[in-house]
């Protein structure tokens, strides 16, 4: 589905991106790991056309993506760091939302599932950091799609709105869903990923199961193995 071929990206003289392979078949939970400033985010807005990559190429589903737009209606996107209206109601955002995508989507049950009902008129730039990231989840997973991409979704999030989050996204896997998702929380690798793609000096450094993870490090749990991963290419 997804198909990325040698890409490079380089923001003034830094080089971030330096020739990436990954192809991504099918439905499952992969994991964009790495440490911080390894290029997870500029990969997923390369993907999303948000970044202009300098060489190489996307294809997904078989067609560049280079100078297309309709396919990002296919993707559920949750960006690290969302910028809202602040003066904007909760629920006037969710409207908005529904307006400019021209469908009526599916925000309610997500309101409930995150707990939200509570905060529907509130102005977003009066919100707590943590239910920010609620309002960010439900414009994510309003609209149903083939893929999302999420870049670090459990920031800020309460045990709750975790565990309404880690449903949610097997649901949507269990209904087929091919799922990218950067993130620094290990556990949460280990509960939900079916591949790790680990990034470093701007190439896929590693590529496989968690299984495969454990036998190439010799660990058996997510977070000893990417710290030895970083250890032995910290020479
Ligand atoms: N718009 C930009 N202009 C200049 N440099 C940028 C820009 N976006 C990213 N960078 C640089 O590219 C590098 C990779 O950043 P990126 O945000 O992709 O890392 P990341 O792996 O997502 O990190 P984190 O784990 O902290 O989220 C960093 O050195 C960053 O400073
Ligand atoms: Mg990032």
């Amino acid at each position: 589905m997804i198909h990325i071929e040698n890409l490079h990206k380089k923001f003034g003289r830094n080089p971030v991106l330096e020739g990436v392979e990954l192809s991504i078949a099918g439905s499952g939970i992969h994991a964009i790991l790495g440490p911080n400033g390894s290029g997870k985010t500029t990969l997923i807005k390369s993907i999303l056309g948000m970044v202009c990559p300098d060489r190489g190429s996307i294809h997904l589903d078989g067609t560049p993506i280079r100078g297309e737009w309709a396919y990002r209606n296919r993707m559920g996107y949750l960006p690290q760091i969302a910028e809202f209206p602040s003066n904007l109601a909760v629920a006037e955002l969710f409207r908005m939302i529904a307006d400019l995508r021209q469908q009526e989507g599916q925000a309610w049950p997500l309101i409930e599932r995150f707990g939200l009902q509570p905060f529907m008129d509130k102005k977003l730039g009066t919100l707590s950091g943590g239910t920010r990231q609620k309002v960010n989840l439900v414009l994510t997973f309003m609209f149903d799609a083939p893929l999302y991409i999420l870049d670090e979704p459990t920031s800020g999030l309460d045990p709750r709105a975790m565990i309404a989050l880690k449903t949610l996204i097997r649901e949507r896997k269990s209904s087929g869903a091919l799922f990218l998702i950067t993130t620094h929380i290990m556990p949460l690798v280990e509960e939900l990923a079916d591949n790790v793609i680990y990034l470093l000096e701007g190439r896929v450094y590693f590529e496989g199961s968690l299984e495969q993870l454990y036998h190439h490090t010799g660990e058996n749990h997510v977070e000893p193995a990417i710290a030895a991963i970083a250890e032995q290419t910290h020479v």
